[in-house]
């Protein structure tokens, strides 16, 4: 059995590299994408504060992404490339950090509750495959040290998936 270990949240990017270790721990050996991505899932909901959704969309077409394996409530199925913060951050290729959500046109609200959201593509040989999303209750809760240490999850996610 694979055993989470507490991190210490004082030092954001030391918080990173250690989760990026459990992360690497607990997908050794294992390929499935589906698998990987549920506990991916829950290795974050589980260790980082103040969250109220983790998971994975995956493009299922090169225009929509679809729900994959997450923490959270329900959500919502299929979001168009260029729709909502997802479908943006795949439309541009880039991790996208929102700091208040109300503010970001178009953003899709699964949960009423949620007030921030970081997205970070997941890319593999210049494809993008789908996003990790995270959202937030408190405003502004993501800053580029979440940013960076998503990003070094995702490829570490991919690297062990594909
Ligand atoms: N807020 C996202 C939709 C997905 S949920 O947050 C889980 C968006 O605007 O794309």
């Amino acid at each position: 059995m694979f055993q989470t270990a507490k991190i210490d949240q004082a030092d954001k990017k030391e918080f990173y590299r250690e989760l990026a270790q459990q992360l690497t721990g607990l997908l050794h050996g294992e390929r499935d994408v589906i698998a990987n991505a549920a506990n991916t899932s829950a290795l974050m909901f589980e260790m980082m504060p103040e969250l109220n959704w983790a998971g994975f969309y995956f493009l299922k077409s090169k225009d929509e992404l679809v729900l994959g394996p997450f923490q959270g409530r329900t959500a919502c199925v299929r979001i168009a490339v260029g729709r909502g913060v997802c479908g943006t951050a795949v439309a541009k290729g880039q991790s996208i950090l929102v700091e208040d959500v109300h503010a970001f046109p178009g953003h899709i609200a699964c949960d009423a509750a949620s007030r921030s959201e970081l997205v970070v593509p997941l890319s593999h040989n210049g494809e993008i495959l789908g996003v990790i999303d995270l959202d937030s209750p408190i405003p502004s809760r993501f800053d580029a040290d979440d940013q960076a240490g998503i990003e070094a999850l995702a490829d570490i996610f991919i690297a062990a998936s594909y």
